[in-house]
């Protein structure tokens, strides 16, 4: 039988690879890099648009188990909610064709039900390195032309570098959400081992990334910051659940104990060499701004940015869970508290924030708050 802490360094090798992973097709997608699905189906109609000059544009993508394409974005006269099923015979002879075709005067032709909106279309696969992924669709030429071969070749072209981009953000977001499904699982087993924190972690998640987004924050430190926060007790693995699960207060040896659990944390996870700063911010996540009473000392700027956030979500979603040796505040009491230790315990800046969302947007906010 494996111990849990040999389960837990395989699971975090695994993640180290799956992140390498990650990094490398960040790295690769040159001209999409770090463009969302949508951001990158949104430029490619657009250059399908002004490049081609035509009315309508549409990049429809593959569902998941490749049977059906659907509209992700379009120019024009489209419907976006129509979606093309394996029968659909021009869509899918293109594409088991892998090139382009063009078909000019719809209405006279087998096709005219097809897209009886549209005179004439060019239809070109989205092909990426493994598989094709979708396929770009042109219609009517703003000057009612026909397509000629070089209209093809500039579909054929923009279709190239869309089928590769749409593949790296397929694959990235299976990859991310294989990561964060991970993660979840590993904090589960995590949770399991102490009835006072079920639910915890989520909620500090949501707080975190909530306060994140008030603060302006980039999306790819919104998402380092879930991350981060799905980890920040998991040093807690290492915490005797006798401590854990004590229906009493902590005596000091126990107290002791339980503040090795940032450290350990970090230290659990230091093979996660791209999660540098992750780890970094759940190492320092119980620092005091004001440089007293942290475990490391660390003020101010001195502690991450993401850290100084973790605190506050960590220790609103603490005051508001019932724990062992007391009973949690209401929502407005823990408010004020948060309120009350800025500048000392935590950052005004993530205070203002913290304020700004569970007053306007926190899902959960209850009542009106002071
Ligand atoms: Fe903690």
């Amino acid at each position: 039988m494996t111990s849990p802490e040999s389960d837990l360094s395989l699971t975090v090798q695994e993640l180290s690879h799956a992140y390498e992973e990650l990094s490398l097709l960040y790295r690769l997608s040159e001209v999409f890099s770090c463009m969302s699905i949508e951001d990158i189906c949104s430029r490619i109609a657009d250059e399908a648009v002004t490049s081609i000059g035509v009315k309508t544009a549409a990049v429809l993508c593959m569902d998941e188990n490749a049977d059906k394409l659907l509209t992700r974005t379009s120019r024009g006269d489209w419907d976006n909610s129509r979606e093309f099923p394996r029968d659909e015979e021009i869509l899918w002879k293109v594409i088991q064709a892998k090139k382009p075709s063009a078909f000019c005067r719809l209405a006279d032709t087998e096709h005219r039900n097809y897209l009886p909106a549209h005179r004439s279309l060019m239809v070109c696969p989205l092909i990426g390195k493994t598989r094709v992924v979708g396929a770009l669709v042109v219609a009517d030429k703003e000057a009612d032309e026909e397509f000629f071969s070089s209209d093809s070749k500039l579909l054929m072209a923009i279709s190239s570098q869309a089928g590769l981009a749409i593949e790296n953000a397929l694959l990235y977001a299976e990859l991310e959400s294989l990561l964060v499904g991970a993660i979840r699982s590993l904090v589960k087993a995590l949770e399991a081992s102490s009835c006072w924190t079920a639910g915890h972690t989520e909620r500090v998640t949501e707080y975190a990334v909530g306060i994140g987004k008030v603060m302006g924050q980039p999306d790819d430190i919104v998402e380092k910051l879930k991350i981060c926060a799905l980890l920040h007790d998991i040093g807690k693995i290492a915490t005797p659940k006798e401590i854990l699960n004590k229906n009493e207060g902590l005596d000091e040896a126990e107290w002791t104990e339980i503040q090795r659990h940032p450290g350990l944390g970090a230290e659990i996870l230091v093979e996660l060499k791209q999660f540098k700063d992750i780890i970094l911010s759940i190492k320092y996540h119980h620092e005091h701004w004001d440089g007293q009473k942290g475990l490391y000392g660390l003020k101010h700027e001195e502690i991450p940015l993401m850290a100084r956030i973790l605190s506050v979500a960590d220790a609103y979603d603490a005051m508001t869970s019932d724990r062992p040796y007391r009973k949690m505040l209401s929502q407005e009491a823990a408010v004020k508290e948060i309120e009350r230790c800025s500048g000392t315990q935590f950052d005004p800046s993530v205070v203002k924030a913290f304020l700004v969302w569970i007053r306007s947007f926190s899902p959960r906010r209850r009542v009106s708050l002071p």
